[in-house]
């Protein structure tokens, strides 16, 4: 064996050791913790199959407005109850009629007297804050609220809303918005710039919360079309200060703010957009991406809403295509050589990963 080959070699058996400390695609699902379930919009009249965390479940809202999510198996014969019928706040399953309430006991079975008592599918423990509905997966909830934050449905932040279905590990969804690295490359087109890749930035790695930020700040720049037509600040030198942060295993919270360079400071407005990254497993290779955004900046203009949506759902789709292609590869390679380097720029993210293996298995033991 070449001296260059045995180096090879030696160095991919780390990547493997290094990577074996890493929360990955085999690593179980984090089950105590809440996760968005779906838009408030995604509960209504009809019954909605939605897998989540590897579970089929079915979503509806009762006739009071409450979000009811329930096992979508019947325990019969395990026809989906979300190809049965609503009568009331009940499903009936189509098979054979077995009725169910929204706590997801079995009131009724046709031909027999009664339902025996205990018989039933699981119902989730959901709440419902402002755009979105949050799910509790394990099994007692607890009684602190989902990780929402103040500015999500608050007035003074208009906001647009999107889903994506991710082809790929929620893993890296969260490895890739704590990677600003590759704004200047996967989204060269539209909200990268060269000098993102080369500006500074320093890591917040916060084990004892779970929480882990990239702080990067690109001054002096020219901002990328979707955030200079709508600060005024196109043509003119900016600041560009972005924090972005892993705030749980379902969600991700970017803070970006915007100063024109040309004005004194006490003169800047304190412009800055928000998006919340909502990454819901719902099998080990699929992901809910579900993404809030919003800005405190601009806030009666409807255009701006739209033309911010537009631009940055493009470039969030190039993160969806990317993340997909990645997949796609990691399953074509062989076991053995499915191995990653990781670079210094990913120190967040790997600290990241090696935090969240802690949690699963403290959560086994
Ligand atoms: S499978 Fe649902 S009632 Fe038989
Ligand atoms: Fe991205």
């Amino acid at each position: 064996m070449s001296a260059t080959a045995s180096n090879g070699t030696r160095i991919a058996e780390m990547a493997r050791q290094a990577g074996a400390r890493l929360a990955g695609r085999e690593t179980p699902f984090l089950r105590d913790c809440w996760y968005v379930a779906g838009f408030a919009g995604d509960f209504g009249e009809t019954l909605k199959p939605r897998t989540i965390l590897g579970l089929p479940l079915v979503l509806y809202r009762d006739g009071e407005g409450c979000p009811v999510a329930l096992s979508n198996r019947c325990v019969h014969r395990s026809f989906p109850l979300s190809k049965g019928r609503r009568e009331g706040d009940t499903i009936v399953c189509g098979y054979h009629g077995l009725r169910y309430g929204q706590d997801g006991r079995c009131l009724q079975i046709p031909g027999q007297k009664n339902a025996p008592n205990g018989i039933g599918v699981k119902s989730y423990a959901l709440r419902e804050q402002g755009p979105l509905v949050w799910i509790w997966m394990g099994d007692e909830p607890p009684a602190d609220a989902p990780p929402l934050e103040a500015w999500v449905g608050d007035a003074g932040w208009p906001a647009s809303n999107e889903y994506f279905h991710l082809e790929a590990n929620y893993l890296a969804l969260h490895e890739n918005l704590l990677d600003l690295t590759h704004l200047s490359f996967l989204h060269a087109g539209t909200f990268g710039t060269p000098d993102y890749a080369l500006a500074p930035y320093s890591v917040e790695l916060d084990e004892a919360r779970g929480r882990f930020a990239v702080l990067r700040t690109v001054s002096p720049t020219r901002l990328p079309p979707v955030w200079a037509k709508p600060t005024g600040l196109e043509g003119r030198d900016a600041a560009r200060i972005a924090r972005s942060e892993f705030v749980g295993p379902s969600a991700h919270v970017v803070n970006v703010r915007f100063e024109g360079l040309d004005a004194p400071v006490e003169d800047r407005p304190d412009m800055q957009i928000k998006t919340a990254h909502l990454a819901t497993p719902e099998t080990a290779e699929t992901t809910h991406y579900f993404i809030h955004h919003a800005r405190n900046f601009a806030q009666e203009d409807a255009r701006i809403t739209e033309f911010m949506h537009e631009q940055l759902c493009a470039a969030f789709r190039e993160d969806v295509e990317g993340l997909a292609l990645v997949e796609e590869m990691v399953a074509k390679s062989p076991p053995d050589e499915r191995y990653e380097i990781s670079l210094a720029s990913d120190r967040a993210g790997v600290a990241m990963r090696r935090w969240l293996l802690k949690q699963v298995e403290g959560a086994r033991t």
